[in-house]
């Protein structure tokens, strides 16, 4: 019998306050550069990228995530500068965030405690940002030139999400979710 997967990451939520300076910037620079602009739903902030993993290890996650979140008090972020990843003619665009610091340290203690239970991720290290579309022609953009406000907001969520096409749409579902204290 064939074991259920799905393809699953661990990421930080962000406060509806966030969300909406997010959806702003985001709306104003798909006016000047067009692209495959994310819905406001699947913003986040990644921890870890899991790939594929069996649905049955949800509660060996679960007991990572949350052990490790213990003690782990809420971040608290401050959107900054927007940036490219890859080749300026179909670029990854993104938001970054000042202030990241613990949610990295987050992230390599969630790796560790995934490495401990011989869980398989993506080991590129974190680099703390939200990414907002993908294949924009950022080649003639001054990126330095756009900012979204400089809002000061608290990550008190990490959810362990799957990534799914659901009726064509890229869908992130929050399959587990562990509260900062
Ligand atoms: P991102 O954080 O730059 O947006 C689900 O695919 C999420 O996991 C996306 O947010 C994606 O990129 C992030 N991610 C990190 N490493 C990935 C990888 N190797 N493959 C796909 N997505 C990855």
């Amino acid at each position: 019998m064939r074991k259920e997967t799905l393809r699953m990451f661990i990421a930080a939520q962000l406060q509806p306050a966030a969300l909406r300076e997010l959806a702003a910037f985001s709306a104003r620079m798909k006016r000047e550069f067009p692209g495959n602009y994310s819905r406001v739903e699947n913003f986040h902030i990644t921890l870890a990228f899991l790939g594929d993993t069996l649905v049955s290890s949800v509660p060996t996650l679960e007991a990572i995530i949350s052990g490790c979140c213990k003690n782990t008090p809420p971040v608290t972020l401050t959107l900054s500068g927007a940036g490219f990843f890859g080749n300026p003619v179909n670029a990854i665009l993104w938001c970054g965030m000042d202030g990241a610091a613990p949610l990295v340290d987050l992230s390599n203690r969630l790796r560790e405690g995934l490495s401990a239970q011989g869980v398989r991720y993506d080991p590129k290290p974190m680099n703390p940002h939200i990414t907002l579309a993908r294949k924009v022609d950022m080649n003639k953009a001054d990126i330095e030139k756009y900012r979204p406000a400089a809002l000061q907001s608290k990550a008190d969520r990490i959810s362990l999400y799957s990534s799914q096409r659901i009726n064509g749409v890229l869908t992130y579902t929050p399959l587990t979710t562990t509260v900062l204290k």
